[in-house]
């Protein structure tokens, strides 16, 4: 598929369909909108009013035009009020439009939308992301592609001429989406973790980055008793992957992005019972998808910022050398930790990995995990959970994820419940009292940084939708890459 940038007037456009945007209580047609209607005979404001179209977000239609028209199908597009106006509600139509002309078996598409706060570039980025990312389709398990006789060949944006490098740039970031996205839906009979160090080696070799992967002996050496306490269980070797990002000049700024990389969590003896959900706990190496994700988009556009890519990869398995309940481990920094349940596995592999990072001396550290049920019970499918001590840190990533078009909501670090936490004869529990789940959890990481700035994101509702909806699901969402992209190269 191919995406282009043009200024040819969307009255004289030609292809198979064209999507005009329209505002909320400002669909009547004038302009060179009446223009483009005459020429369709009136077939736009006959399907404005027989489908009683009103403009509201995440609304469409389509309809054929008959004669001799250069264009087969138009289609409308619902931005909501104009005033209200944010890039994600243009991701979210032109995912909407690019899936509605597939189904409608359009190969060229011409897309006409209003621009976002006069960012031209900002708007044809999201725009981009919308579509490829609500046309990615994963048939790598299926013996034969789902039915799809015709794929969009061509995608041309109305009006944004002179926005090409934007263009690029926002297809460096949906492979990122589409790499987390793959590795989250891929089982765990596929994506293991030595799958996960052969994926991160061929990623480095892909974008320049330097990549060392510390095995079990590694991992001993440096006392990383809490990520193998963990691993112990599994059959497979654990994987401590460290990839690094490092500009051309001096960087302006260091950062790590830490990952929960569980490529499965059965619970450990601690089992996941029925109704819990443990079919769907491939999904528990989101983390580290995103982490994966953000390494490939950062590794092609190359910003002058280092960037570390770091996830202590295990799954969380039952067997006869798997850690009882109860166990003390010994984290990398000395500390000690009561495993009062051995399905708060992530917070103690996690630990590990926040020691490392924060021995690199950089400028701030975020980790990425599907945590905790609790933070879904609290905020639902579609927004992830946000701590920080920091301030700035905070400040900096809720910008980037409005750029990106993920929700996050900034949750307490509330510093008293840490009560809840306190073991009788190791230094701390993993898991304390069920009321305020996801905000212990994010006070047990934060044991484990002392010197860097850090950030916790809780995505366990966001990692995966059961729902479609605009560019996402029903699936894997690659959640978080375009929020660390964002991030990275913004210029706090
Ligand atoms: N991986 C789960 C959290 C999770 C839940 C991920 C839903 C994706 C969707 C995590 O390891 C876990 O089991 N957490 C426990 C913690 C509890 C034992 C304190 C939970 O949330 O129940
Ligand atoms: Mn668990
Ligand atoms: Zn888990």
């Amino acid at each position: 598929m191919e995406f282009r940038v043009t200024d040819t007037p969307r009255s004289v456009w030609t292809g198979d369909a064209l999507v005009i945007g329209l505002f909320e209580d400002e669909v009547e047609l004038t302009g060179d909108l009446a223009q483009l209607d005459e020429k369709l005979t009136g077939t736009l404001k006959e399907l404005i009013e027989e489908v009683d179209f009103k403009g509201k977000a995440g609304s469409s239609a389509i309809t054929r035009v008959g004669g001799s028209s250069p264009i087969r199908k138009i289609a409308i597009a619902g931005l909501g009020k104009a005033e209200d106006l944010k890039l994600d509600t243009l991701r979210q139509a032109a995912g909407i439009c690019a899936k509605l002309a597939r189904k409608e078996k359009c190969k060229t598409l011409g897309i006409s939308f209003p621009m976002w706060k006069k960012d031209a570039d900002a708007t044809v980025a999201a725009i981009v992301e919308g579509a490829e990312l609500a046309l990615h389709q994963d048939s790598r398990f299926k013996s034969e592609p789902d039915e799809q006789s015709t794929q969009i060949q061509e995608i041309e944006l109305l009006g944004f001429a002179g926005s090409e490098s934007a263009i690029a740039r926002a297809r460096q970031i949906t492979a990122g989406v589409i790499l987390a996205r793959e590795l989250v839906a891929a089982p765990a009979n596929y994506v293991t973790p030595i799958t996960m160090a052969e994926t991160a080696q061929s990623l480095a070799a892909e974008c320049g980055l330097e990549i060392e992967i510390l095995e079990q002996e590694d991992c001993e050496k440096l006392g990383m008793g809490a990520f193998l306490g963990v691993a112990k269980a599994s059959d497979l070797p654990p994987k401590f992957i460290h990839m690094t990002y490092k500009p051309a000049g001096v960087p302006r700024r260091k950062l790590a992005i830490v990952g929960k990389g569980l490529t499965f969590d059965s619970g450990g003896l601690n089992i996941k019972g029925a109704g819990s959900g443990i079919e769907m706990m491939k999904v528990d190496m989101g983390g580290a998808a995103a982490t994966f994700g953000a390494a490939k988009a950062i590794g092609h556009i190359k910003p002058d910022v280092e960037v570390h890519f770091i996830s202590a990869v295990t799954e969380n398995m039952i067997s006869g050398h798997a850690m009882h309940p109860g166990d003390i481990l010994t984290a990398s920094n000395g500390k000690t930790i009561e495993i009062n349940n051995t399905d708060a596995e992530g917070r103690l592999t996690l630990a590990d990995a926040l020691v490392f990072a924060d021995k690199l001396g950089l400028d701030a550290i975020v980790d990425l995990a599907t945590l905790t049920g609790a933070c879904v019970i609290a905020l639902g499918d579609d927004i992830a959970g946000l701590w920080s001590s920091e301030d700035s840190v905070a400040a900096q990533l809720t910008a980037a994820s409005e750029l990106a078009g993920e929700k996050f909501w900034r949750m307490p670090m509330e510093e008293k419940y840490f009560e809840g936490l306190k073991a009788l004869h190791a230094d701390l529990k993993n898991t304390g009292p069920r009321p305020g789940g996801s905000i212990t959890a994010a006070l047990f990481l934060k044991q484990f940084v002392k010197d860097t700035a850090w950030a916790h994101m809780d995505i366990a509702g966001p990692v995966w939708t059961d729902k479609e909806n605009g560019y996402n699901g029903p699936g894997a969402t690659g959640f978080g890459v375009r929020t660390l992209v964002h991030w990275a190269l913004s210029k706090a």
